[in-house]
């Protein structure tokens, strides 16, 4: 496939600017976050860009709990509790607790992934993905950033239990906040190494 050329910077075109800034959008971990993070309403809008993600006959497979101010401190004794269950040292069960307080907002992802014979499980999970990424656009396109975290705390079942109901899984946390500094650059993503034609008649 031929290069892509690169887009620098956004452009004055409203949709040359939309795509330069999906281009350069990069996760922003909790470390560098300060408040304010996103009001409620801005949150709402968040959630509208995920339901505006591609969903096979609309099933909304996934949620969103918000976490902020006091809850944050429920959040950390959640988290504290794991790494305590874990066998963890101190400072790793200390590490825990500001996993949840650092971000001004967190937001849990969580997933309700149903049977279903026109829309496999596959496609549910497409669906919450497509959800998490456009929220995740929206939050910067807001002037917010944030990561996507979970790890092992995330399929740790208390702490599951807490946010989930029978038959959800959580998927993890959005941390979310203001910069307090530009994203680093990133290593350059490469298109071309995953775009081929179809049947491969081994040029672009
Ligand atoms: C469901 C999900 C869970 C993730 N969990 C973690 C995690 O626990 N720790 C982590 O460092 N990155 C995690 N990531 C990846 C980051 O959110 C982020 O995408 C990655 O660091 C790449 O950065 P970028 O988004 O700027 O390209 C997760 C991503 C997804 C979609």
């Amino acid at each position: 496939m031929p290069a892509v050329p690169p887009i620098e910077s956004p452009a004055t075109d409203a949709r040359a600017a939309a795509l330069a800034f999906l281009l350069h959008r990069h996760s922003t971990g909790p470390k560098y976050l300060r408040e304010p993070g996103p009001s409620d309403a801005e949150i709402l809008r968040l959630a509208q860009a995920s339901l505006r993600a591609p969903d096979h006959e609309k099933k909304i497979p996934f949620r969103f709990a918000v976490i902020r101010g006091g809850a944050k401190e429920r959040l950390a004794d959640l988290f504290e509790a794991y790494g305590r269950r874990c066998g963890k040292p101190p400072e790793e069960v200390a590490a825990e607790r500001e996993r949840a307080t650092r971000p001004p907002v967190v937001i849990a992802v969580i997933a309700r992934i149903v049977a279903d014979p026109e829309v496999p499980a596959h496609e549910q999970w497409m669906a919450v993905g497509g959800a998490v990424a456009n929220a995740m656009n929206a939050l910067q396109l807001m002037g917010y950033a944030g990561k996507v975290l979970s790890g092992a705390r995330a399929s740790d079942p208390e702490v599951a239990a807490a946010f989930c109901s029978p038959g959800e899984t959580l998927v993890g946390w959005i941390a979310a906040g203001t910069p307090t500094s530009p994203p680093k650059p990133r290593e350059q993503d490469s298109p071309a190494s995953i775009v081929r034609r179809w049947p491969d008649t081994g040029g672009p």
